[in-house]
């Protein structure tokens, strides 16, 4: 029955939204579901124009904002923006703009970073935007004020795992080429600031040596999501009714090619909506 202001009572049961540029976020959903297996997620991925990490911060937040009208349209009780970029150059925004909790990705790997280091010198790498943006070194510098903090772009990353090239020597070639300044930088702590670098971690711990401990941001943003969703009342507590909604802005031939390696199983079926 419909609450008195029109609601559903069972607020907690709608699903969360999650979005990213593309597929990358579902590394994001995949540790979602694995800390809340009771929670229904719809993901939206801009698929159609991915990739955020050049575009202006103007492009990205109007992108942003259109797909958590979009979400909010389905019902979601709370949105997880799973792209680092869009997080960087949207998420103070949409928190002012929006009565539903929304979770970041920076704030969590970088609360995380700072409790690894142990030197106080930390590396970030993330898209052109994420780094330009500064919002990991701000985000860090909040915690760990006295942190050392070197940030890189490594915008090749990205279109190497998209291709799976997740393993081969042009990924650990170019691997080198960017992170060799961390190596003389001496930093013991590197955070994999974008959606798509937990998929090389292999490659990227490797160049980076094993002393160095590298910050997955998705793990540390699901548990800031059970959090927010139990402060604001809205965990759902009932078992085996999680369902899951998987929608691309572009052909989903590609989401369902590359996605279920981000997300680590089989996506069955990709819905098509088009925005702005
Ligand atoms: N999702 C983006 C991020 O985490 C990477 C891909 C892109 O450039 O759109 O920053």
């Amino acid at each position: 029955m419909p609450a008195a202001d029109g609601r559903s009572e069972h607020r907690d049961a709608a699903p969360i939204g999650v979005f990213d540029s593309g597929i990358g976020g579902l590394t994001v959903v995949r540790e979602l579901m694995r800390q809340l297996p009771n929670e229904s997620i719809i993901y939206f991925g801009d698929t159609a124009r991915v990739p955020y990490g050049p575009k202006s911060p103007d492009t990205v937040l109007r992108y942003s904002r259109e797909i958590i009208g979009f979400l909010k349209g389905q019902g979601v009780k709370a949105v997880v923006v799973a792209c680092n970029t869009a997080t960087a150059h949207a998420l103070p925004a949409l928190q002012v703009e929006n009565d539903l909790p929304i979770v970041g990705v920076i704030q969590p790997g970088s609360r995380a970073a700072a409790r690894a280091t142990r030197s106080g010198r930390v590396g970030v790498i993330g898209t052109q935007g994420t780094i330009n943006s500064r919002a990991y070194e701000k985000a860090i510098a909040s915690v760990s004020p006295g942190a050392k903090i070197t940030a890189l772009p490594c915008p090749l990353f990205v279109p190497l795992v998209e291709e799976g090239w997740l393993d081969t020597d042009a990924t650990r070639l170019i691997a080198r080429e960017y992170l060799q300044p961390m190596a003389d930088a001496e930093i013991d702590t590197l955070v994999l600031g974008c959606t798509h670098y937990p998929l090389i971690k292999p490659v990227i711990g490797a160049v980076v040596g094993r002393s160095v401990r590298l910050i997955d941001s998705a793990e540390e943003t699901a548990a800031e999501t059970v959090a927010v969703l139990r402060d604001a009342g809205l965990s759902h507590e009932e078992t085996d009714s999680a369902r899951y909604r998987f929608i691309a802005s572009d052909a989903p031939e590609q989401f369902l090619r590359v996605g279920q390696r981000f997300l680590g199983c089989t996506i069955d079926r990709v819905e098509t909506v088009t925005l702005g």
